[in-house]
C-alpha cells in the first residue's frame, strides 16, 4: 500500500496530525522535539540527543539514502512525534531496517506510534528493505507491547549489555520481523480512503 505524504490522521482524542516525510534540513525541530522529552525517556535513548550537530549529522543520512523519517505535527506546526528506519548500503545487514520511535509524552496512547510504525514499514519495503529489527532496553515497557502487537516478535535478550547515561546496565530486548508478513497483517485492516496512492 502507498501513502500520499503530506496527510492528516486523527487521533484517539479526535485531534488531527499531520504526517509527513523529515527532510534533512528539519534537524533543529527534530532536535527541539527530542529535547522536550522528559528525562526518563532522553535516558533510554541510545544516543545524546541534546547535542546539535550530532542530530543534523544523523539527518544527512536521509539525503545518502540510508534513512527514512516520518514526523508528526500537531496544528500548531510542533513536531509531537517522530519514526525512523535506517539501515547500512552495503554488506550483511543492508536489507534490514532498524526502527525507532518517539511520542511526545502529551500525545501519548493515542495510537500514534502504531500509526507512524505501519507507516514506516510500508515506506521501508517501498524502498526495499525486507526485516525490520528494533532495540530497547527492558524499562521502555510500553515499547515492548507495541512492537509485539505490530507483530515483531522478541528474538533476542543481550543482558546487561546497555549501560544509560547514568551508568546503569539494563538488558537489551531485540525485536524483529519480516516486512513482508507484517504487511500482509496490516493490508486486511482499514485504511481511508484518501490515504492510499500516490
Ligand atoms: C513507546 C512510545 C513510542 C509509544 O508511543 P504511543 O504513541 O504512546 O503508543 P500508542 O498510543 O500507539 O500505543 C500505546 C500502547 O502501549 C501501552 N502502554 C503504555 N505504557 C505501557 C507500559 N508502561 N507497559 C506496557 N504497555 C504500555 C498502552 O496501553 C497502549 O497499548 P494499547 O493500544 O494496546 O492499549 C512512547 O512511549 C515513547 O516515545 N517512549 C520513549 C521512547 C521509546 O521507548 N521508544 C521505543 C524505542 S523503539
Amino acid at each position: 500500500m502507498m501513502f500520499k505524504f503530506p496527510h492528516n490522521y486523527p487521533l484517539k482524542n479526535g485531534e488531527t496530525i499531520t504526517l509527513d516525510l523529515l527532510k534533512s534540513s528539519e534537524y533543529k525541530d527534530v532536535h527541539g522535539f527530542l529535547g522536550r522529552l522528559a528525562d526518563v525517556d532522553r535516558d533510554y535513548l541510545k544516543y545524546d540527543v541534546s547535542n546539535l550537530e550530532f542530530v543534523k549529522n544523523r539527518m544527512a543520512a536521509i539525503d545518502q539514502g540510508t534513512r527514512i523519517s516520518i514526523g508528526a505535527r500537531n496544528k500548531d506546526g510542533l513536531l509531537v512525534g517522530e519514526a525512523t528506519v535506517y539501515w547500512t548500503r552495503f554488506g550483511w545487514k543492508a536489507h534490514i531496517g532498524k526502527l525507532r520511535i518517539v511520542v511526545d509524552k502529551d500525545y501519548r496512547n493515542l495510537g500514534l506510534s502504531r500509526y507512524l510504525s505501519q507507516l514506516i514499514f510500508f515506506k521501508a519495503q517501498e524502498l526495499g528493505l525486507s526485516k525490520i529489527v528494533a532495540e530497547f532496553v527492558r524499562p521502555q515497557e510500553a515499547a515492548r507491547h507495541i512492537l509485539g502487537a505490530l507483530g515483531l516478535k522478541e528474538v533476542a535478550v543481550l543482558p546487561g549489555f546497555a549501560i544509560d547515561n547514568k551508568l546503569n546496565r539494563h538488558d537489551i530486548i531485540v525485536m524483529a520481523a519480516d516486512l513482508e508478513n507484517l504487511l500482509d497483517k496490516y493490508e486486511n485492516m482499514v485504511w481511508d480512503d484518501e490515504h492510499k496512492g500516490g
